[in-house]
Order: structure tokens, then sequence, then C-alpha cells
């Protein structure tokens, strides 16, 4: 007979089989990319690259020493190459991983014209790159929208993808008071917040050392909470 366990089991692995990242993203790709990357600035001209420029200053904030000429840097849900636009530059090589076909084939195009970066489409969980063959990873709006397993499957290959000494750079929004909880597992939209304990043990669980944390406000007329910005590395 099934008990309470049995069945909160089988609805867990219900809704994960449901998880459809891929198919929910690259639909959105098709409808209007710009639109669910950058939603305030949701044109393909100057208010999209604007924002593109305007986030890279911001999350680079502090670490912009990190980015040189002989960095390997991967973006994991690189979306169009909004911000890639302008990492590239900095840096010997830009690979963007993407879990959307559609996203990454609307990169290549849109960025053609940038010798060293390149666009791949991913499995949603793990980043395909050889071990240790990357020096820094970065990602933004991307691991608030992936549920928890997802998150923790992702820290963890970017540890093996990292060479030793490398540099991980990921954005979240931090759980305050009054911060909705988690959508439903197979929600691959709304977004999902985490304390800055939760976020440091996960890190560590992955091998890990934390760096640092900045915290960057965000006052929307339903919510006022931080986005966190972390700095971690591969010993
Ligand atoms: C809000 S957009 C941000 C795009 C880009 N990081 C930027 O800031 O312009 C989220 C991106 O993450 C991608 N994405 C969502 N889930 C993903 C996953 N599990 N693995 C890789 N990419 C994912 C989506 O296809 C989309 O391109």
């Amino acid at each position: 007979m099934a008990t309470p366990d049995d069945e909160d089991v089988s609805e867990a692995a219900r809704t994960r089989d449901q998880l459809d990242m891929k198919g929910d993203w690259n639909r959105r790709a098709v409808e209007d990319a710009a639109y669910y990357i950058a939603s305030a600035d949701p044109d393909q001209g100057d208010a999209f690259r604007g924002s593109g420029q305007r986030d890279v200053e911001l999350y680079f904030e502090g670490l912009q020493h990190l980015l040189t000429k002989d960095k390997t840097v991967l973006d994991i849900g690189c979306g169009i190459g909004r911000m890639d636009e302008f990492v590239a530059p900095h840096v010997g090589a830009l690979v963007g991983v993407d879990v959307s076909g559609e996203m990454v084939r609307k990169a290549t195009e849109r960025l053609a014209h940038i010798p060293n970066a390149r666009f791949v489409e991913g499995d949603g969980f793990s980043l395909p790159v050889d071990d240790a063959s990357v020096d820094i990873i970065f990602t933004h709006i991307v691991l608030q929208h992936t549920p928890r397993h997802v998150t923790a499957s992702y820290f963890s290959d970017a540890f093996r993808a990292l060479r030793a000494g490398g540099d991980f750079l990921f954005q979240m929004p931090e759980d305050v008071t009054g911060a909705p909880a988690d959508p439903p597992m197979d929600d691959t939209f709304e977004m999902r917040f985490w304390s800055e304990e939760d976020l440091r043990r996960a890190i560590s669980e992955a091998g890990f050392e934390w760096q640092s944390v900045r915290r960057f406000p965000v006052d929307s007329p339903l919510l006022k909470f931080n986005q966190l910005r972390v700095h971690a590395k591969k010993p």
C-alpha cells in the first residue's frame, strides 16, 4: 500500500519528468528572445545592447582584473549573447552555453563579427566542455529560473570544467521576508530565492571556496530584495 512518503517521492519524480527547460526556452526564444532576456529593454536595438554593456560593468565591478586576454571564459545561459558581446573583447576566448538551441542560433548569428566567441547548445544540467579547460565561468539571470537540483548540478559541473584556481561568478536573488516560495519544479521562469547560508553550503559541497558576495538592491513594486553576485574559487 502506498504511504504518504511514497506519494511525495512519486510527485517529485512526476514533476521532474515534466521539467522541459529546452522546450520552454526554445518557445520563448522564438516568440521574443529579447523580451524574455531583458524585459526592461525588450528591443533588439540600442536599448538591448546598452543593457548588456551596463550589466557587464555592474556584474564585474571590482573584478574587472579577472578578464584578461589569456583567459577562456564560459557563460552559462548565454541567451543571444547580450553580455558576451561586451566580455569577449577583454578575454582570449568566450564560450556561451545555453539549453535553448534557438538562443544559441540567434547568438551565433548576432555576434558572427566577434571572432573569439562561440555558442554551444547544452543539456540544461552540465557544460559541454572538457574537464579543467576554462578559467572563468559566469552566469547572470539564469540560475534564478532553474529548480534547485539543476542549480546544484551546474555548481558541481562548473567545478569540473574550471582549471585549478579558476573563478566562478553567479547571480542569485536573495531570500528575504515576503519572498515567494519556490514555484513548482516544472516551472522554468518564476524566480527561486536563496539565502546566503544555503548558497555557501551548496558552493562548498561542490568543492568551491567562497570569496565574496556583493549585494545589488532591487526595489520592485512587489518586493524589495538584493541580487547577490557571488565570487567563488576552485582551489
Ligand atoms: C533571462 S535569460 C538571460 C540570458 C543572458 N544570461 C543575459 O543576461 O542576457 C535566461 C537564459 O538562460 C537560458 N537557460 C534557462 N535554463 C537553462 C539551463 N538549465 N541551462 C542553460 N541555459 C538555461 C535560457 O534559454 C535563456 O537564454
